[in-house]
């Protein structure tokens, strides 16, 4: 991601401006750009491109979401409480440490407006997810890409950051737009490295998707700490992006700071009573993750067999995969040759990977559809 640094803005008098001019800082900011949801020409294109969960989401949510239709009219509990206990108990955490956003997104927006002043930064992998740097900079905090050799976090890299201005450090584990993740070991010896006054968020919105036994969201080491905040989606593993629900488990201090400035009613009724019905949904969570289980190996081999590099392994319900720099062979053309058959992707250029393309793990059809389109514009088709 291209940076500004905030010394090279030329100071400008707001007041005698003509017209009102946003603080520094804020123009320098790419705004986030979501994965295409249309492709020209095609009514119903397939939508690999968000991460979403390709089953859907639970019956027993959709139906909870339907009967919230009676309450439109109040305003939501603000502390989310239906949640707060159904979370604390499927976890075994207190219910007075967690907080509740407006997805996970907005969890590490109110981190970043409690924690970061102008001068202050924040330190994360340089393929770290968008919404990080867009809350730090919002802030008026700079950020720190850390490098991520092999598309992977590098617990060295990232300490090699971290200066007396640091106040937070992002880790997705696993990562997006990469896919990768890091041990749990690797996980401690970040925190153990880190100064007791900088906040470690462990983003665990692909967790569920982390299959191998060495892999840990942190939720036990955050429960002993008191700079650990770890937060999770219902966006992903329970197919809830649409209603915008998230959640963070914090030491208390920072529970009660960031509760000062969160507004009360950021998680809506029917995102309140689908998240709980969702929650108790087993059947729903045993079936998404089954479906990445049995897809993403699948996938990684077929695109490695028409000469694509896929990054891996994926632990997320996505992989990222790499284009020869050929021209005809781009991921940019290639984006645009899957895009008139329907099957819509995401460019990850503005994550400085221009010779990526991220895919969702879709369902069987989806998924053939896509290593057959794909197959053919290796070959020139
Ligand atoms: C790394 C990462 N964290 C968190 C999220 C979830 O965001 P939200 O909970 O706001 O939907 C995403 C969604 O794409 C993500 O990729």
């Amino acid at each position: 991601m291209s940076e500004v640094s905030s010394d090279t803005v030329v100071a400008i008098d707001r007041t005698a401006a003509d017209h009102p001019i946003p603080k520094p800082g804020i123009l320098d900011i790419h705004a986030y750009v979501p994965g295409k949801a249309k492709a020209e020409g095609v009514a119903e294109p397939i939508k690999l491109s968000a991460n979403e969960n390709a089953l859907g989401s639970s019956p027993k949510a959709q139906a909870a979401y339907a009967a919230a239709a009676g309450q439109l009219n109040l305003y939501p509990d603000p502390k989310a409480g239906i949640v707060r206990t159904a979370i604390a108990e499927r976890f075994k955490l207190e219910p007075e440490r967690l907080i509740f956003g407006c997805g996970s997104g907005e969890v590490f927006q109110l981190l970043s407006q409690t924690f970061l002043e102008p001068g202050d930064n924040m330190v994360q992998g340089e393929f770290g997810f968008a919404a990080f740097a867009i809350g730090a900079r919002a802030a008026g905090g700079e950020v720190k890409f850390a490098k991520e050799p092999g598309y992977r976090i590098d617990v060295d890299e990232l300490l090699a950051c971290v200066d007396d201005r640091t106040r937070l450090v992002f880790l997705a584990n696993p990562g997006n737009p990469t896919g990768t993740w890091i041990p749990f070991s690797e996980v401690r010896r970040l925190h153990e490295a880190l100064p007791p006054s900088i906040v470690l968020i462990l983003d665990g919105a692909y967790g569920e998707f982390a299959l191998d036994p060495g892999f840990n969201d942190g939720l036990e080491l955050a429960r002993r700490s008191s700079n650990i905040v770890v937060t999770h989606t219902f966006s992903k593993l329970h197919g809830l992006a649409g209603l915008r629900i998230g959640w963070g488990y914090a030491p208390t201090a920072i529970v009660e700071a960031v509760e000062r400035i969160r507004l009360p009613f950021n998680t809506s009724v029917p995102a309140q009573l689908a998240a709980v019905a969702a929650l108790g949904d087993e059947d729903f969570q045993r079936a998404s993750i089954d479906l990445v289980e049995q897809w993403r190996p699948w996938l990684t081999q077929q695109l490695g067999g028409v000469g694509l590099e896929v990054v891996s392994p994926s632990a997320t319900n996505f992989l990222l995969v790499g284009f020869p720099k050929a021209p005809g062979r781009t991921a940019t053309e290639a984006e645009a040759f899957l895009a008139s058959r329907g099957l819509l992707v995401r460019g990850v250029a503005l994550y400085g990977l221009p010779d990526h393309l991220r895919v969702t793990v879709g369902l069987e059809a989806q998924n053939r559809a896509l290593v057959d389109a794909l197959a053919d514009f290796m070959q020139g088709a």
